[in-house]
């Protein structure tokens, strides 16, 4: 994501990895409709995409709530886009100018947040980890280095990183195209797997632990992340394996209690038949309980149950990185 001379440019993720296509959006309606219709994904990136809709509608003199409104509506499940646009509300007088400067300062707090929680590497990998993950949530999905991949790029870092593990992540294969494509471009050791590889990759002792991203973290720690996340939970529970989430505090939503109050996003019947005229249900998220997760890192430290994202926490280990302290 680039923002230059009034224009927001954006690597369309529906054509990696065949090609390196950037979009080039001018409008807010172009913005809304780059995170409905999958060009920008991954709760982060959606939320800084949006903030810089609001600036693309203060520029183009559109009406600011209507604006709002037709963004918000692009995607309901991950709250970081709902989060990103409450912080351009917080602009009083509202110039191009000052949105602008609300959404940059959006966009490195994200940066900032994603090289936090990679500094928090070390409190959950160890030497030599075999890691398995799902979905995308590197740089393609945040603002930064990423959030469970920003971990994973630290134990690359550190020497710890035997190798990861990739679901291919059905319907839409963000694991098998975006993830895959970031972990060989860098160099890092990876295998992808069919998502129902999973449980027989655990079962032989392949897997150390699963790391995750999130769409929507609630009070009690449950969390809504890419289809098939739970199912995740649910096998390293029964393998005695840890699940992580790694998320930013703009993916913790305190105003709702338990998962169940999470609305998740419904897609259409063609990704999963192909055009085949046999009825689907296509949840795009599931919600892990936060029962199920040993620990949530966000920038501001790792979290346990019970989880109190209210109070600021300190990290429970010294950060390894040559990140921002
Ligand atoms: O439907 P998507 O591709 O937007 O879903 C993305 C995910 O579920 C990611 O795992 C999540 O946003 C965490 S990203 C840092």
């Amino acid at each position: 994501m680039r923002w230059e001379d009034g224009v927001l440019h954006l690597l369309d993720q529906r054509e990696i990895p065949e090609r390196e296509v950037w979009l080039e959006l001018r409008t807010w309606q172009e913005v809304r409709d780059a995170i409905r219709d999958m060009a920008v994904r991954g709760a982060p990136a959606i939320g800084a995409a949006a903030a810089y809709g609001m600036v693309l509608a203060a520029l183009g003199n559109s009406d600011r709530s209507e604006a709002r409104a037709g963004l918000a509506a692009s995607r309901p499940t991950a709250v970081n886009l709902f989060w990103a646009l409450d912080r351009m509300d917080e602009v009083q007088l509202w110039t191009s100018e000052a949105a602008l400067a609300k959404a940059q300062a959006i966009e490195l707090a994200e940066v900032d947040s994603n090289a936090r929680m990679a500094s928090l590497a070390s409190s959950i990998g160890k030497p030599g980890c075999r890691v398995l993950t799902i979905c995308n949530t590197g740089a393609l999905a945040t603002p930064g280095v990423g959030t469970a991949l920003g971990v994973i790029r630290e134990l690359r870092r550190l020497g710890w990183l035997e190798r990861v593990y990739s679901c291919e992540t059905r319907p839409r294969q963000q694991g098998l195209k975006l993830t895959a494509w970031e972990l060989h471009k860098e160099g890092i050791p990876f295998r992808s797997i069919v998502d129902s590889a999973a449980a027989s990759l655990m079962a032989q002792g392949q897997v150390d632990f699963v790391v995750a991203g999130a769409d929507r973290i609630v009070a009690n720690g449950d969390s809504a992340n890419k289809i098939g996340t739970y199912m995740l939970a649910v096998l390293a529970q029964h393998h005695g394996l840890p699940f992580y989430i790694v998320a930013p505090s703009s993916t913790v939503d305190p105003a709702l209690q338990t998962g169940a109050q999470i609305e998740i996003e419904e897609r259409e019947a063609s990704e999963i038949t192909g055009g085949l005229p046999f009825p689907v249900w296509n949840p795009g998220f599931d919600v892990t309980p936060g029962g199920l997760i040993t620990g949530i890192v966000t920038e501001r430290g790792l979290y346990r149950a019970p989880y109190d994202f209210a109070a600021p926490k300190e990290p429970d280990i010294v950060p390894t990185g040559d990140y921002p302290a």
